[in-house]
């Protein structure tokens, strides 16, 4: 980010990825699809990342790159020089709000990680069962100092890279990184299938049987697709903003798509081989890869140290994706209230710590049963989780009825370079098909959820 416009054309690129894939791939796919048994919940995910995910992508780096701005100074440019109402800016502050929320308890589940990192190099899981792995999982659950701790080492980490202003050198180190996590997962993937139950994980997965999906399912499913593309907040906006001008938006939306996808499902794929070959418990929760994956490490020869790198990258993908989060609410913050960055992003950081506390104490103080639980029906995690589901495919609606109802043609053209008949399809989408997706879901299912 050396200047208004990204040094590589391919930058953009890299960075929307590695905002993109995180612990959203790697650990909320796999236990979300575990918990609403599998193949129909993948199947609403797919559809709703293919025909509103992509076009929305496109749409929200189209309105970065338009406005060359942050998120909530870019979204009132577009509007005051398209002469259209204010309640358009309502895109960039709820974006920050939800960045807030998001970083909050991504952060308690990040440092989950770097306690895995330390088990496996340790040495302390290579040759252990499932039952210890699993009584592991739990002790780490039931200590609100160690989460604590570890949120806190996460949430700082993030804070210095961007207050420091080092992600914008971080550049180098996704390069590297990104492949490295692919070829490990590659290697989990294969061992999972060869010595796990890949026909069952196989069925379970693509066994698309819509009957089967509740209706907070469908919620989840729709969610989780802007989730893990980091979509309906800002953070592609941001990025999108320092876009160079020569890359095609739809190429660009659709590798992006694709990688995240393709680090989903083999993530999906392992975690289910091993979950159905050792007998665990597909719908278990958020503990699913945190449990299953060690299995794999401890028997596999050198397992360790892979667990131990394999973990390592975790932390760094959810790092890439943390500063990503950052970033809309800094922004915000600086843009709305005149904080110089380091002070923006000090108060995101401590704002952010303070509610993650809410997370951490969701695994052990506040467990069901206790007085949060019975005053909301859920833990304050899944409150949290919850509330990201409906304000990632608000945002997104929002963005999608903009781009497609409130710019100018000649914006949009001009942004899009592409030929009239792809031109017509993209905004269909947005128009249309993406805006009466979002609002299926969302009058299906709010209405039946309590608490
Ligand atoms: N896409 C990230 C993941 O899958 C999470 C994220 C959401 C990051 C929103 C930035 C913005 O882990
Ligand atoms: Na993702």
């Amino acid at each position: 980010m050396s200047g208004k416009i990204w040094t590589h054309k391919g930058t953009f690129l890299l960075a929307a990825v590695g905002s993109a894939v995180g612990l959203g791939n790697l650990w909320r796919f796999p236990y979300l699809t575990g918990e609403n048994g599998g193949g129909a919940f993948i199947l609403v995910y797919a559809l709703t990342i293919a025909m509103v995910g992509i076009p929305i992508l496109i749409a929200e780096s189209l309105l970065g790159r338009a406005s060359r701005k942050s998120p909530i100074m870019g979204m009132r440019y577009l509007t005051e020089s398209h002469g259209t109402s204010k309640g358009w800016q309502s895109i960039g502050w709820m974006g920050a709000a939800a960045a807030f929320i998001i970083l909050s308890f991504y952060s308690v589940i990040a440092g989950w990680a770097i306690h895995y990192t330390g088990l496996m190099f340790s040495g302390s899981m290579a040759g252990a069962d499932a039952e210890t792995i699993g009584a592991s999982f739990g002790d780490l659950l039931g200590s609100p100092v160690l989460l604590l701790i570890y949120h806190t080492l996460f949430i700082l980490a993030s804070g210095l890279i961007v207050g420091l202003g080092i992600h914008k050198g971080i550049e180098s180190g996704l390069r590297f990184m990104m492949p490295l996590l692919f070829i490990i997962l590659l290697i989990v993937l294969i061992y999972a299938v060869v010595v796990g139950d890949a026909g069952a994980a196989m069925s379970f997965l693509f066994t698309f049987n819509l009957a089967d999906l509740s209706l907070e399912g469908w919620l989840q499913a729709m969610g989780q697709s802007f989730f893990t593309l980091s979509l309906g907040m800002g953070a592609i906006m941001a990025y999108g903003a320092y876009m160079s001008g020569e890359a095609s938006l739809t190429r660009t939306a659709i590798s992006i798509a694709i990688v995240d996808t393709a680090i989903a499902l083999m993530a999906g794929i392992a975690i289910f081989s091993l979950v159905f070959g050792s007998g665990l418990e597909a719908g278990q929760g958020p503990g699913l890869m945190f449990v299953t994956l060690p299995i794999a490490f401890a028997d596999l020869p050198g397992g360790a140290w892979l667990g131990g790198i394999f973990f390592i990258l975790v932390i760094g993908a959810a790092l890439t994706s943390a500063i990503s989060l950052v970033e809309p609410v800094a922004a915000f913050l600086v843009e709305r209230f005149g904080f110089s960055r380091p002070a923006a992003v000090a108060i995101m950081i401590s704002g952010c710590w303070f509610l993650g506390i809410a997370t951490v104490l969701s695994f052990n103080v506040w467990e069901e049963g206790t007085i949060f639980h019975t005053l909301f029906g859920r833990s304050a995690f899944d409150v949290l989780e919850f509330l990201t589901n409906i304000m990632m495919p608000l945002g997104g609606l929002l963005i999608a009825l903009f781009a497609g109802w409130a710019l100018s043609r000649e914006e949009v053209m001009r942004e899009m370079a592409t030929n009239d008949s792809w031109f017509q399809v993209w905004q269909f989408l947005v128009r249309f098909v993406a805006p009466t997706a979002v609002a299926f879901v969302f009058l299906r299912t709010i209405p039946q959820v309590e608490g």
